[in-house]
């Protein structure tokens, strides 16, 4: 497996392009199973979790076809046609992989009038139930029963539009409720709706296919079902996490980063905290600039849904604090088990202390350098911020964890004077 070696102790400077957000293309790319129409997507991230995605389509029939941006434009260019469905299931091989293929329930089931979806299963991170997405789909009029790990859902004569209350916001959950509603009969409204960018980046693109949503961007979406959807063109929002953990890299190394095609409107509740502990970010024609401006100190983090302060930032904030003046606690609401980095950081000399969904970070005058090792994806790149900053070389394994959501890391912070490197792992 390869690794990904850093020195420590130099400060980033420069700009870094953010890729297409990961957590919007994954729906997106499920989308286009609404329609027999052409999809057709820019913008979308070089990623693995996308690639599974794409061959997750690709087994269900849909045709895809990739190409590279235009010159000068990031990403890639992704058009789908799901013209006619081959197959209606998404096998336990592929799901188990990697959850977001829970996605394809809601658009199969409204498309096809049946889908059969494997039960995501574990998580490092947490149970992550699908409960209440299937609540959702009931309450639009399907029929679900599970056997053998895998959702079996059916609505023979289509889905009607329903109320859905969700108890607790789930962004997953939502977007499956929202695209499966744009083809019910009927009007659907989800209530406690997620709120999330990428949330509101798929509903805008649901309605350029002819989607009729209204309240995007609230905890309240009213949608009108149609008989069909028609084809589309859209560009993928920046990625507001990845912006977030460059922004975090240039305030551990003491630095200061452009972030390029970032919208400081999506970093609102992160940029408040990220001042208050001694650095800022400020909006540019480009982007977002990312600069320490005084000492780093301890502040308190809740994560919280949109628009409070996200897990997905979490692990990063953490590494962060291990560096600053004074005591920060880390409270974590919305997943049971997300402080697999903490062991790590602590060997690399953090000061960590865990009571069950808060830690206790006190800050050190220094990191060393260690080999350590990646357990899911936003825990893998704190632990590259935390090589950022340490005395020596750390050495991070497993990194397959970091490559499903962040686009060439490592060329991305060399660029900026970091001293890391990929080593490829021995064929
Ligand atoms: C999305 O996951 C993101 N993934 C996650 O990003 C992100 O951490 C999470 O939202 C929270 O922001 C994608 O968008 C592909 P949830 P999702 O449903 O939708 C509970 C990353 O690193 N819940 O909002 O799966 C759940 O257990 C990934 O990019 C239920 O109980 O998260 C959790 O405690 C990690 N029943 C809470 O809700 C359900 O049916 C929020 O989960 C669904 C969720």
């Amino acid at each position: 497996m390869d690794q990904i070696r850093i020195k420590g102790g130099h400060r980033l400077e420069g700009r870094i392009p953010i890729s297409g957000a990961k957590n919007a293309a994954l729906p997106l790319l499920a989308a286009s199973l609404l329609t027999d129409a052409p999809l057709t997507l820019s913008n979308v991230p070089y990623l693995a979790d996308i690639a599974t995605m794409l061959s997750l389509l690709e087994q269900v029939g849909v045709l895809v076809d990739v190409a590279a941006a235009p010159s000068g434009e990031a990403g890639r260019v992704v058009q789908l046609t799901a013209s006619r469905l081959s197959s209606l299931t998404a096998p336990y091989e592929l799901v188990r992989k990697m959850r977001a293929s829970v996605l394809v329930l809601g658009p199969l089931l409204a498309r096809a009038g049946e889908a059969k979806v494997s039960l995501p299963g574990g998580c490092a991170i947490g149970s992550r139930p699908v409960d209440l997405h299937l609540m959702a789909l009931r309450n639009m009029g399907a029929v679900i029963d599970l056997d053998n790990g895998y959702i079996h859902a059916r609505a023979p004569k289509g889905l009607q539009g329903g109320e859905v209350v969700f108890p607790l916001v789930t962004v997953t959950g939502t977007e499956n409720a929202m695209m499966a509603a744009t083809l019910a009969k009927g009007e659907t409204v989800l209530i406690n709706a997620a709120r999330e960018p990428e949330v509101v980046d798929l509903a805008h693109c649901l309605v350029s296919m002819g989607a009729e949503i209204d309240g995007i961007g609230s905890d309240r979406l009213r949608i009108k079902g149609k008989d069909k959807l028609h084809a589309a063109s859209h560009r993928v929002v920046a990625d507001r996490i990845e912006a977030g953990t460059f922004a975090m890299a240039a305030g551990i190394t003491g630095g200061s980063l452009e972030l390029i095609g970032a919208r400081l409107a999506h970093l609102n509740s992160v940029a408040h905290i990220l001042a208050a502990a001694g650095f800022v970010l400020t909006e540019t024609s480009d982007g977002i600039l990312a600069e320490r401006v005084g000492p780093l100190c301890g502040v308190d983090i809740m994560t919280e849904p949109y628009p409070g302060f996200p897990t997905d930032l979490q692990a990063q904030m953490m590494a962060l604090m291990t560096v600053a003046s004074g005591a920060s606690m880390i409270t974590e609401t919305i997943f049971e088990n997300r402080f697999m980095h903490v062991p790590e950081l602590q060997r690399m000399g953090a000061n960590i202390s865990v009571h069950k969904a808060s830690a206790i970070v006190r800050g050190v005058p220094s990191l060393r350098g260690a080999q350590v090792m990646a357990t899911d994806l936003r825990a893998s790149v704190s632990l590259v911020l935390a090589g950022l900053v340490a005395e020596g070389e750390t050495v991070l394994n497993r990194v397959y964890h970091l490559d499903r959501g962040y686009e060439r890391l490592e060329e991305k912070l060399a660029a900026c004077s970091a001293d890391i490197e990929r080593v490829k792992a021995a064929a």
